[in-house]
């Protein structure tokens, strides 16, 4: 029986109490950094993926997705409103399935973040390409800007942003609460920019066909899409630095997650209006894979005749404007991307080094890992590991693919998190709950179901990197976690890491602004 190593709720909370972080986020900076960490690559970019799977039905898609997280993100906000400490789904399954599962979880974990890293630097890389192709006339060689699957060698520009990233993270560097409000504005203006002048051009013709590649084809595109929503649970990692989370969690949760549903509805609509966004079919009528570079060849020959479909772009956005005749807006919706998604990428690898940290903390990791810089500060080892392996995978991986990959780790954690709670309600239900799940015995099995349904339609080289993944992860556990385990050492809570984690700079303190300093 591996599943006897589970953690108190009360010792989990006991320890937060103890060492207890700054509490200083409120409901309004957690949805914004909810905005901020979920707007990014997905709509900016794989838009035009989701119309190669699912033509215009992409926007039954973005709902199908959303519906997915919003189930998800009740379930979520139970938990964390509950055990409001950090490590999100990681820490949660400690206290209700116990350690290997935990482990599992926490390990799944770094494919939605690290990997998810990897996507965002790769789709900031065509906006950045884009920028200086049509703001000044540069040229980035096509070997040297997309990795081997698109047709190139190795994708420079995302190898940059990856280890810029990096390289920020391990000095430290802190993002404002004033520098993400003003990030997560920008990306807002883009997109209300954009619906506003796309909106007039819509052609209900565009439109039809509506699902040219069945209904199948919107599952899918959901699964892919899904990623568009990713980051919202970087709000319940935060938990641990919120003032009276109780409150603040479930609302910058389901907050942020309904304004960015409603923007990606507005937005895809209007591309798809706008321009079209039929895909590409190979003479047997089947959609060329996302990605691929059968896809690309295609791609590359319409240029050639002066074409180019949504599907193909790497700056969907920016395409949708420069074609209705908006080039300059084009440009600035470039702009807004090139300067907001690397926050994105910095939050993702943020959480990534923080689930690490905790995962050490508990004694499953070495504790070397989370070594300290003595002048940064920072656990700059393990962001160092985690930020070259991002970048390597930003260099040789397509958006599309890696999005996937990300996507299937995400999946399995929102999955085991909706089971979570559910087995939680019985096993502890007179505990306090300050945010219940509504209708838990529906929308719980919904989670589950939606997050089965989503993995299973993903590409299957996603769907074969989870067990491969795992596996890996297995492996690890039990050849050191299980042995070294604080709580199977009899190490109570979180105290073999407590130096460690006083001295990293937690959340609260990178969203600080520098004039609180004084
Ligand atoms: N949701 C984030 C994005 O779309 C990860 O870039």
């Amino acid at each position: 029986m591996i599943f006897w190593r589970v953690k108190s709720l009360k010792d989990i909370l006991e320890t937060a109490e103890k060492k207890s972080l700054n509490r200083s986020l409120g409901a309004l900076q957690l949805t914004l950094l909810g905005v901020g960490a979920i707007i990014g690559t997905g709509i900016f970019v794989l838009t035009a993926e989701a119309a190669q799977k699912a033509g215009p039905g992409m926007m039954i898609s973005f709902v199908l997705a959303g519906f997915v997280c919003a189930v998800a993100a009740l379930c979520y906000s139970e938990l964390s409103s509950m055990v409001p400490v950090s490590g999100s789904a990681y820490t949660y399954t400690y206290a209700v399935l116990g350690e290997v599962v935990a482990w599992m979880v926490g390990w799944a974990l770094v494919l939605e973040y690290a990997v998810a890293s990897s996507a965002v630097a790769v789709g900031w890389s065509g906006y950045f390409v884009g920028l200086l192709h049509s703001s000044f006339g540069i040229e980035i060689p096509s070997a040297l800007a997309n990795g081997p699957f698109a047709g190139g060698v190795i994708n420079l520009p995302a190898v940059v942003i990856s280890l810029l990233v990096t390289w920020l993270l391990v000095v430290g560097t802190r993002e404002s609460a004033t520098f993400n409000a003003l990030l997560v504005a920008v990306k807002i203006a883009a997109l209300t920019v954009f619906i506003g002048l796309a909106w007039p051009h819509v052609n209900l013709e565009n439109f039809h066909p509506f699902l040219p590649l069945g209904s199948s084809g919107a599952v899918a595109a959901a699964a892919s899409i899904f990623f568009a929503y990713v980051g919202f649970d970087a709000v319940s990692t935060a938990a641990e630095e919120t003032r009276n989370p109780q409150r603040n969690v479930p609302i910058g949760l389901i907050g942020s997650l309904a304004i960015c549903t409603v923007f990606y509805l507005l937005v895809s609509g209007g591309a798809i209006g706008a321009i079209g966004a039929q895909p590409l079919l190979d003479a047997q009528g089947q959609g060329f894979e996302p990605g691929s570079s059968q896809l690309a060849a295609q791609c590359q020959s319409l240029l050639a005749i002066g074409q180019e479909p949504l599907v193909c772009s790497r700056e969907a956005l920016a395409l949708v404007m420069r074609q209705i005749g908006y080039d300059r807006f084009g440009n600035l919706i470039g702009l807004a991307a090139f300067l907001a998604l690397p926050s994105v990428i910095l939050m993702l690898l943020f959480g990534q080094t923080r689930i690490f940290f905790v995962m050490a903390r508990d004694g499953l990791l070495p504790e070397r890992l989370s070594t300290i810089h003595p002048r940064y500060k920072t656990p700059h080892v393990v962001t160092l590991i985690t930020g070259v392996a991002v970048t390597l995978a930003a260099a040789f991986f397509p958006v599309g693919r890696l999005a996937d990959v990300s996507n299937s780790g995400t999946l399995f954690a929102f999955f085991v998190v909706a089971l979570a709670v559910m087995i939680l309600r019985v096993r502890e239900k007179d505990r306090h709950r300050p945010f219940k799940t509504p209708l838990v015995w529906l929308v719980g099995p919904l989670a589950m179901v939606g997050c089965a349904t989503l993995f299973m339609f993903l590409p299957s080289e996603a769907q074969l990197v989870f067990p491969i993944w795992g596996s890996i992860g297995l492996l690890l556990y039990f050849g050191y976690g299980y042995r070294h385990s604080h709580l199977a050492q009899g190490i109570q809570g979180a105290s073999g890491g407590e130096d460690l984690l006083r001295e990293v700079r937690p959340l609260a303190e990178l969203m600080k602004d520098p004039q609180d300093d004084q």
